[in-house]
């Protein structure tokens, strides 16, 4: 394809280095449609005759079934997807396929074809985070009323119902889909007219292939459009923010799942057995979608390192965009469905939450309130009484609620029987009706609100 120049081929090692087919065979799709595109574009503006664009086309598309079926082959010494195409549509129409390659570069091309592929791929996950919030906000719809431990430092802190502990999730997953949304507004613009990095002195019709690729309009600077690899970074970003999402919903699911807790259970789809312990019922799938983040953070801190000390225009080292690229966002696909598995299969043991919720003073708060409300004190002041009055609970190893009053009154003598009305766990989650907050009929309103939402595909 370019050895007019050489006299001889390339060292194996060297052919070794330089290929990436093996990578970039998976944009055929988006190099054959940007190459059908560049064809048409070339014949509307007289730079070839329509008849090679005919040609050009109908061999691009014998090309496209061809690797469908799986009858193409792929060819090392031809370095990547671009000239394997090329060289195969040379084999199919002769001489006509040397005048697709007018006016473009390779570097162009495959900013443009990876640029479609990230496009592609952001409107698949997408559609996915969609459904791993409408597992979970069913999941939230059901369980609005169950009541569980809410954790801070991993210590009783709050009861909070299971459903509004889901429902933080699609928050999550709600802003991870408005990043991916962002960067494919960025990168929508079409790298494909740049040519090697100086533009051209044929009189290209770059609004033209920009529509036929359904990009926003032609990328405005030669220089940057081949050298921008901005839209994967960004891409990689929002990746690892949704996947340290989905490993921090892992982890809750491997402690709620732990005999130690055994808050939640996960049927025999979604866990494994052990070859030893035949008792054993392990979280696999929970544990691997945790691990996998590791694998797409460290895909975007490869490509920072990659781009961060690289001068315009276009350099070699950009070829390294895709494998992580693609693995990442693979593993992050894949993680994204089994944790919308992992919701939909996963079923809370009420009876434990509750006892759960109830362990550890959990309602100290909710006394410190009533303090507050009733006898007017200054919350310290009611923080300090209603310390004291765990602490001889503790000392007579007994729930708040089952203190007799008057323990209490030893400690304020204000305090009445109605006290115990808020030391209930249902109580008091059915009391945290400010905006945002644990009751469950907030919890019933935001998940209905967000079923509704996603029915219309937002
Ligand atoms: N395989 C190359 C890549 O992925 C295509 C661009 C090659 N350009 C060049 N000037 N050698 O980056």
């Amino acid at each position: 394809m370019w050895g007019g120049r050489f006299a001889s081929g390339p060292d194996a090692i060297m052919e070794e280095i330089n290929a990436s087919i093996d990578v970039d065979r998976h944009l055929y799709r988006q190099d054959i449609a940007a190459s059908k595109a560049h064809a048409a574009m070339l014949a509307q503006q007289g730079i070839i005759t329509a008849d090679d664009a005919g040609t050009i086309v109908h061999g691009l598309d014998t090309i496209l079934s061809e690797i469908e079926r799986g009858a193409f082959d792929f060819k090392r010494a031809l370095e990547d997807i671009h000239m394997n195409v090329e060289a195969r549509l040379a084999e199919l129409i002769g001489p006509a396929a040397g005048r697709l390659h007018t006016a473009r570069s390779r570097n162009d091309q495959v900013a443009t074809d990876f640029r479609l592929w990230v496009r592609d791929t952001i409107d698949q996950l997408d559609a996915a985070l969609a459904g791993f919030q409408r597992a979970l906000a069913e999941k939230a719809l059901d369980h609005a009323g169950t009541v569980m431990p809410g954790l801070t430092h991993l210590q009783t802190a709050q009861p909070v119902t299971f459903g509004h502990h889901l429902l933080a999730y699609v928050e999550m997953a709600a802003r991870d889909r408005g990043r991916f949304a962002d960067a494919r507004r960025r990168l929508n613009e079409c790298p494909l007219g740049a040519a090697a990095l100086a533009g051209t002195s044929f009189p290209l019709d770059r609004d033209m292939t920009a529509r036929a690729l359904g990009f926003d309009r032609p990328a405005a600077n030669s220089l940057d459009a081949v050298s921008d690899r901005d839209f994967v970074l960004e891409t990689l970003a929002a990746a690892t923010l949704a996947a340290v999402h989905l490993s921090r919903l892992a982890e809750e699911i491997v402690i709620w799942t732990s005999p130690l807790t055994g808050l939640v259970r996960l049927s025999d789809r979604f866990t494994t057995g052990s070859s030893i312990m035949p008792q054993k019922r392990n979280p696999d799938a929970a544990e691997l979608v945790r691990a996998r983040t590791g694998r797409i953070a460290g895909a975007l801190s490869a490509l920072v390192m990659v781009m961060k000390g690289l001068p315009l225009a276009y350099q070699k080292d950009m070829q390294e965009d895709k494998e992580g690229a693609m693995d990442a966002l693979a593993a992050l696909s894949l993680s994204i469905a089994a944790m919308t598995g992992m919701v939909g299969d996963m079923v809370p043991d009420a009876a434990r939450m509750k006892k759960a919720a109830g362990a550890g003073y959990a309602t100290a708060t909710d006394l410190a309130d009533w303090l507050v409300r009733t006898l007017q004190m200054p919350f310290r002041n009611a923080h300090h009484v209603t310390g004291q009055i765990v602490a001889e609970a503790a000392r007579q190893n007994l729930p708040l609620h089952r203190l007799p009053l008057a323990a209490m009154q030893a400690v304020e003598p204000k305090i009445t029987d109605d006290v115990f009305a808020v030391l209930a766990v249902e109580r008091s989650v059915k009391s945290r009706t400010s905006f945002g907050g644990t009751a469950p009929a907030n919890v019933r309103a935001q998940a209905r609100k967000w079923l509704k939402r996603l029915e219309k595909g937002r």
